[in-house]
């Protein structure tokens, strides 16, 4: 079962819920159906709270409560699906290239967060932007960070993602950017950006 299945509300979240090679790893898979489900859902009751409902069926499950995080992987565009993830969500992390037009983008996702703040969930948070595809001998990317923080402060995560190829060698052997390449700049740089989301996780109040 995919996260269709569980949005159009045949499966519970916990049928899609599966064990991956990684030890305390779940993951609930998308499928291309998903696009479709957008559609479908246009006229459905409670729309929008699909996946927070779910998730709060899960946590009642024998899988659902070994869970510490859940992380949602979002498509980039505003809709039906980002707010279903955004209802369900208590903080939101924005990778941000380095490029010119990802700022335009980051103005745009940051009225939508407080669209659905003022409507769906006033909980939610920003917990950080996380600069991605870093390349220091590049201009154009450093000047982008310096805008970022300027304008965001502590929201940016210290650490920065760099562009490197190891990280986009990962997906065609079929592993996370992790195990194929623990000592490469990219995986390193993950795991102290996970460090570092952990440390803000710990300061943020606990949701009852
Ligand atoms: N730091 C990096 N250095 C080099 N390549 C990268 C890096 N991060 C991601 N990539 C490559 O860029 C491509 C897109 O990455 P990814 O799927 O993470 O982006 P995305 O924004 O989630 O895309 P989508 O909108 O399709 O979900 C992939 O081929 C990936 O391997
Ligand atoms: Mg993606």
């Amino acid at each position: 079962m995919t996260t269709y299945e569980v949005l159009s509300g045949d499966y519970r979240l916990e049928a899609a819920v599966t064990e991956t090679d990684i030890p305390g790893l779940s993951l609930a898979p998308a499928g291309v159906d998903l696009a479709g489900a957008e559609i479908e859902l246009i006229d459905a009751e409670r729309r929008h709270f699909r996946l927070a409902d779910a998730l709060a069926e899960f946590a009642e499950s024998e899988k659902g409560a070994e869970i510490t995080y859940v992380l949602i992987d979002c498509p980039p565009s505003l809709s039906l699906l980002t707010i279903n993830a955004l209802a369900a969500a208590q903080a939101v992390m924005i990778p941000l290239q380095c490029e010119f037009f990802a700022l335009e983008g980051l103005s745009q996702i940051m009225r939508t967060i407080d669209t659905v703040r003022t409507r769906i969930n006033t909980d939610l948070e920003l917990q950080g932007v996380v600069l991605t595809m870093h390349d220091r001998r590049n201009n154009l990317t450093n000047q982008v960070e310096d805008d970022v923080r300027a304008h965001l402060k502590d929201k940016v995560y210290r650490t920065v993602i760099p562009r490197n190829v190891r990280i986009s060698e990962a997906p065609s052997h079929g592993k996370p950017a992790l195990l194929y390449d623990l000592k490469c700049p990219g995986s390193q740089a993950y795991i102290q950006l996970a460090s570092e989301v952990i440390q803000r996780e710990r300061k943020r109040p606990k949701a009852a």
